[in-house]
């Protein structure tokens, strides 16, 4: 009885360290969700993410980690975005949100967040993130 008492006490000391193992390893992408409200301000004028929300001047951005570029059937892309086959992850996000050119050659997004620090594109991807695809 002690025996397996002790081997679940183990147990759960794996899972706290394994816990904290993966916390560490995403820990230098992690964003602040709330912080970055404030940054997607500058955004909106072409952007819309949340419930509801469609595509204007640009794209709706509901559940855009993890979604293929250019493949909303409501906007209109440029041929750049739409032929470029990626798949926008956290990482990639944040080049395209810092220098969309550079990421997608030809793309027709006029905007670049130059002043915008990693910490704070960080927090802008995180908020993103919080929004799941709608269907
Ligand atoms: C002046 C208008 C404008 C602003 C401001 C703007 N965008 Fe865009 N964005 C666009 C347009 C237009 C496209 C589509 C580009 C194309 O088709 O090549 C786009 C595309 C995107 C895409 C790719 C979406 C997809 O479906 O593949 C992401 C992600 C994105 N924008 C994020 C942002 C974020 C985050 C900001 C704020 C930091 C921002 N944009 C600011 C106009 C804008």
């Amino acid at each position: 009885m002690n025996g397996l008492r002790q081997t679940m006490a183990w147990a759960g000391a794996g899972l706290v360290i394994a816990a904290h193992a993966l916390a560490a390893q995403a820990a230098p992408l992690a964003g602040d969700a709330a912080a970055g409200q404030a940054q997607f301000a500058t955004c909106t004028r072409c952007h819309r993410v949340g419930p509801g929300a469609r595509s204007g001047f640009g794209p709706q951005l509901n559940g855009i980690v993890g979604r293929r570029a250019g493949s909303l059937s409501d906007f209109n892309y440029s041929p750049a975005l739409k032929q470029s086959q990626l798949v926008w992850t956290r990482e990639r996000l944040a080049a395209f949100i810092k220098n969309p050119d550079q990421v997608v050659p030809g793309n027709r997004m006029r905007f670049a967040s130059w002043g915008y620090d990693d910490q704070k594109i960080a927090n802008l991807v995180a908020y993103l993130a919080s929004f799941p695809a709608e269907r």
